[in-house]
């Protein structure tokens, strides 16, 4: 019997609905369940096969554990450890380098610092910032958003330097970017289970979250080339980062989806919000890795320990320590960049058919958007309004520079306001959306 754990926050109906899909098909060899952990011993076994994490993004004790878990050969979906070293500013950098569509990014040093870092402390950053050079590449309408972070939290639209400025000086110590604005005519959200299978569902961010319209199920919404190329660099950003659950966001202009969010590991899957369509779908995606992910041997190197702790038996004796440390750093090494992030043609005008062919997975809800596509040979129309909601609600002409980054280290100059919040979500969340979802 192999058991199958999940670490859920609030959120309440995939959780059920992923354990009733996986102990059905499990038929009593695989049981899935809540996890229940108190204290955890740094020397004894976990209990679980396989964990399903959805919320450790928020519990540091949950993601101490998850490690653990994966010490003692429990799978953990998704990876702990590159979760825990991911950002978005990193990403949006791999990306650019895999041929996917990236807006223009920025990172920025931070306008505050931590209690005890002094101007001498920040000796390596360059005062003033040349906020004008920075400008010019990005260009405005800009948005400011965290390198690291969900939930649509101080994630700002800002349209001159004054409003970057502004917004800038309430960020405190957040690490943050600034990103070129896409004025989107097509927006998507798609999930990528596994690395193999990928839903594009249509979405609308200037819709509320749970008004029941931000997703929309419209297999012709994208056009077959956009379809295909948008299914492509899904697998390509998710066989690169190693996520078995993710979502990958593009904001869609003159034909270009680019990816402006892709560090989603524990994504939006509730009912309420998804509708009942994607969320059976990621159930039962999500269903078939667990089963397949069980069945697989585990990779003899998935970690830098593994190598060390679990050798292969043809390798014993004296030579075994140095073969097995030279197999782990070739290992480290190998699964900085995957081999075959781009195994298929990018160029997919007219290779639809080869695409769906090669693809090593199910590729669900292309295969309706390219069929119904090529029928239909429609393309949905953008929508009219490009995404503004996050305008200042009154920019007022800040004249002065922020005082942050200033190797000062002075804490004054941030302002109380709140940043301006990027959506109509306010301030909800489910749990798990915490701060890798949106
Ligand atoms: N470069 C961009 N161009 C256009 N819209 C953007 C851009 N970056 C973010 N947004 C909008 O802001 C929302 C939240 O930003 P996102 O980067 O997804 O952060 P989070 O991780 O908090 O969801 C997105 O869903 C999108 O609607
Ligand atoms: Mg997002």
């Amino acid at each position: 019997m192999k058991k199958v754990g999940l670490l859920v926050g609030r959120e309440r109906t995939f959780p059920v609905s992923l354990i009733e899909s996986i102990n059905e098909r499990g038929g009593g060899e695989v049981v899935a369940e809540f996890v229940k952990i108190g204290g955890v011993r740094h020397d004894a076994g976990v209990g679980y096969d396989l964990i399903i994490d959805r919320i450790s993004h928020e519990v540091p004790f949950y993601r101490a554990f998850l490690k653990r878990a994966a010490l003692e050969g429990c799978v953990v979906i998704n990876n702990p450890f590159w979760w825990s070293s991911d950002d978005k500013f990193f990403n949006f950098s791999l990306g650019t380098k895999l041929g996917v569509a990236i807006p223009k990014t920025v990172l920025l040093p931070q306008k505050n610092y931590i209690e005890g870092i002094t101007g001498e402390s920040l000796r390596n950053l360059e005062f003033p910032l040349d906020w004008q050079a920075i400008a010019d590449y990005v260009g405005f309408p800009a948005i400011i958003k965290p390198f690291d972070g969900g939930g649509w939290k101080n994630v700002s639209r800002v349209n001159t330097l004054e409003e970057l400025w502004e917004v800038y000086d309430t960020t405190d110590t957040l690490c943050m970017t600034l990103q070129e604005m896409i004025d989107w005519d097509q927006f998507v959200r798609c999930y990528c289970i596994g690395q193999q299978d990928v839903m594009i569902m249509p979405y609308d961010p200037r819709k509320g979250y749970l008004s029941g319209e931000q997703y929309v199920q419209d297999p012709t919404y994208l056009t077959t080339e956009t379809a295909a190329r948008v299914a492509q660099d899904v697998l390509t950003l998710n066989r690169a980062l190693g996520y078995d659950i993710n979502t990958v966001e593009f904001a869609i202009k003159d034909g270009i989806p680019y990816a402006i969010d892709f560090m989603n590991p524990a994504p939006d899957a509730e009912l309420a919000s998804v509708g009942e369509f994607y969320h059976n779908w990621l159930t039962k995606a999500v269903t078939d890795l667990v089963f397949r992910r069980l069945a697989e041997p585990r990779p003899a190197q998935t970690y830098r320990w593994d190598a060390l702790l679990n050798p292969s038996p043809a390798q014993s004796g004296a030579g075994q320590t140095l073969t097995a440390a030279a197999a782990a750093a070739q290992s480290a090494a190998d699964n900085v960049i995957p081999q075959s992030v781009r195994d298929l043609p990018s160029n997919v005008v007219g290779t639809v058919t080869d695409f769906l062919g090669q693809a090593t997975g199910v590729v669900s809800g292309l295969v309706n958007a390219v069929s119904e596509a090529a029928t239909s040979g429609t393309q949905a129309g953008g929508q009219s309004e490009p995404a503004v909601q996050y305008a200042p609600e009154s920019p007022k002409a800040a004249t002065k520079r922020p005082r942050a980054a200033a190797p000062s280290g002075s804490k004054k100059g941030a302002t109380k306001s709140a940043p301006k919040r990027a959506a109509t979500k306010g301030s909800k969340k489910s749990a798990d959306e915490g701060s890798s979802e949106a």
